[in-house]
C-alpha cells in the first residue's frame, strides 16, 4: 500500500477522506477525539505544500441536506485545532466545493459539507455511487484514505473515489490496522475481550470469530440481558433481543466446547425507568424485578470483571458496561476502564461510545495502548472481513 510519503503532494489538491463523525449537542461538539486523530495527516500534507480538501460524513442524513447534520461546527473546530483557517464549502461536490477547492493556496485546508447529503455516497447501486465519485474526483488530483471509522463502508468517497485518483493510505488508518493486526496474529495471552453496548445483534459476527481467538469474553451493557435470558434468568424490562436467543445459546455452548471462558455479570443496577433520577438498586441477576430494567453492571460484577482482567496480557474493549452518560449508571464502565489500566495489558479501546466514555469519565487516554477511532470498523476487522476502504487502497 502506498503511504503519503510516496506521493508528491506539493502544489497538488489532495482529497482526504477523514472520519469526523463526532457527537454533537445542537452545534456543540461533545467529544472531538476523531477531529484530533485526523490532525497528523492533514498537518503533514500542509507542511509538504498540499492543498488539502477534507471530506467526511456526520450522522446518517440519508441523502438529503439536513442542517442538523452540517459539518460547519466541525470546520470551526478543525480550524481551531490546526491554528489555521479552514474554508468551508456549503455543498459536497457542487459549485461551492469546486470554488473552494480552486481557491486553495499551497498549505491551505478546506472542508466540504457532509458527504451523506448526497444520495450517491451511500447508494447500493454501483452506477449511482460511481457518478458521485466522478464528481468528487473533479475536486482533487490525489486521494488519501484516512477515515478509519468508515473503512468498512462501501461508500463512494471510501471505495469508488480512490479507484479514480492516484491514492495512498493515511497515517491514521495505517496505525489502526497495525494495532488491530497485533490482536489477530498471535496476541500475547491471556487475551480478553470485553463487549458492551446495547445491541447483541451488532456484535454477533465478532463474537463468532472471537470464540476462535480470545481466551476470555466479558460481557456487559444492554446486550448482556440476552445472554442472561439465554442462561435462564428473568431480566425484567431490560433490553432484550428475543430473536437472538438461539444464536446466543449456541455461542454459549460453543464457548464451553472450545474452552473460551464467558464472564457475565452476577449483579446489575436495576432502575424503575431509563432516567438518572429513577429509583435504582443493585440486584443479583437471578432476582431482577419484573418492573425494573438493568442499566449498569453491579458492584459484585465490577469486582468479578476486575479479577478476570488482572492477569491478561492483551485486551480489546468495545462498548460501555452501562448507561455511562447518566452518573448513577457510570460506575461499571469506570471500574472496567480502571481494571484495564491496572492490568498493564496491551489494551485497545475500540471506537465510538467506549472511546467517548474513556474521555468523558476523565481517564488519561495515554493509559491505554490504543484508542481506536473506529467502532464498527474495528469490530469488522476483528471479524476478519474485507474492509472496502482498505481494499480500494491496496494495489
Ligand atoms: C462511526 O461512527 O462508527 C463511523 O463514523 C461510521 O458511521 P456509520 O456507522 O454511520 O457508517
Amino acid at each position: 500500500m502506498r503511504t503519503i510519503d510516496d506521493l508528491d503532494v506539493s502544489g497538488k489538491r489532495v482529497f482526504v477522506r477523514a472520519d469526523l463523525n463526532v457527537p454533537l449537542d445542537g452545534d456543540r461538539i461533545t467529544d472531538d477525539g476523531r477531529i484530533r486523530a485526523s490532525l497528523p495527516t492533514i498537518t503533514t500534507l500542509r507542511e509538504r505544500g498540499a492543498r488539502v480538501i477534507v471530506a467526511a460524513h456526520l450522522g446518517r442524513p440519508k441523502g438529503t441536506a439536513d442542517p442538523a447534520y452540517s459539518l460547519r461546527p466541525v470546520a470551526a473546530r478543525l480550524g481551531e485545532l490546526l491554528g489555521a483557517e479552514v474554508a468551508f464549502a456549503t455543498d459536497t461536490a457542487g459549485e461551492s466545493a469546486r470554488a473552494v477547492s480552486a481557491g486553495l493556496a499551497d498549505g491551505q485546508v478546506a472542508l466540504v459539507e457532509n458527504l451523506r447529503f448526497e444520495p450517491g455516497e451511500t447508494s447500493k447501486d454501483d452506477t449511482e455511487r460511481g457518478e458521485f465519485a466522478d464528481r468528487l474526483a473533479q475536486l482533487a488530483d490525489l486521494y488519501v484514505g484516512d477515515g478509519f471509522g468508515a473503512v468498512h463502508r462501501k461508500h463512494a468517497s471510501v471505495y469508488d473515489l480512490p479507484q479514480r485518483l492516484p491514492h495512498a493510505v493515511g497515517g491514521l488508518v495505517l496505525t489502526e490496522v497495525e494495532v488491530l493486526r497485533r490482536l489477530t496474529s498471535a496476541p500475547e495471552r491471556p487475551y480478553a475481550v470485553v463487549l458492551g453496548g446495547s445491541k447483541v445483534s451488532d456484535k454477533l459476527g465478532v463474537i463468532d470469530n472471537l470464540l476462535g481467538t480470545a481466551d476470555r469474553l466479558l460481557i456487559g451493557g444492554g446486550m448482556v440481558f440476552t445472554f442472561l435470558k439465554a442462561k435462564g434468568h428473568e431480566v425484567g424490562s431490560s433490553l432484550l433481543e428475543t430473536d437472538q436467543l438461539d444464536t446466543v445459546r449456541e455461542y454459549l455452548d460453543r464457548a464451553e466446547e472450545q474452552g473460551v471462558e464467558i464472564v457475565l455479570p452476577v449483579d446489575v443496577v436495576a432502575a424503575e425507568a431509563f432516567a438518572a433520577d429513577a429509583p435504582h438498586d443493585p440486584v443479583d441477576v437471578d432476582a431482577i424485578p419484573a418492573d425494573r430494567m438493568g442499566l449498569d453492571i453491579g458492584p459484585k460484577s465490577r469486582e468479578l470483571f476486575a479479577a478476570k482482567l488482572a492477569d491478561v496480557r492483551t485486551a480489546f474493549w468495545n462498548g460501555p458496561m452501562g448507561v455511562f452518560e447518566m452518573e448513577p449508571y457510570s460506575h461499571g464502565t469506570r471500574a472496567l476502564a480502571q481494571a484495564l489500566i491496572d492490568s498493564g495489558a496491551f489494551t485497545v479501546v475500540g471506537g465510538g461510545d467506549s472511546a467517548a466514555a474513556v474521555r468523558a469519565l476523565g481517564f488519561d487516554e495515554a493509559a491505554f495502548g490504543h484508542i481506536s477511532t473506529g467502532g464498527g470498523a474495528s469490530l469488522e476487522y476483528l471479524e476478519g472481513k474485507t474492509l472496502p476502504g482498505i481494499d480500494a487502497l491496496d494495489d
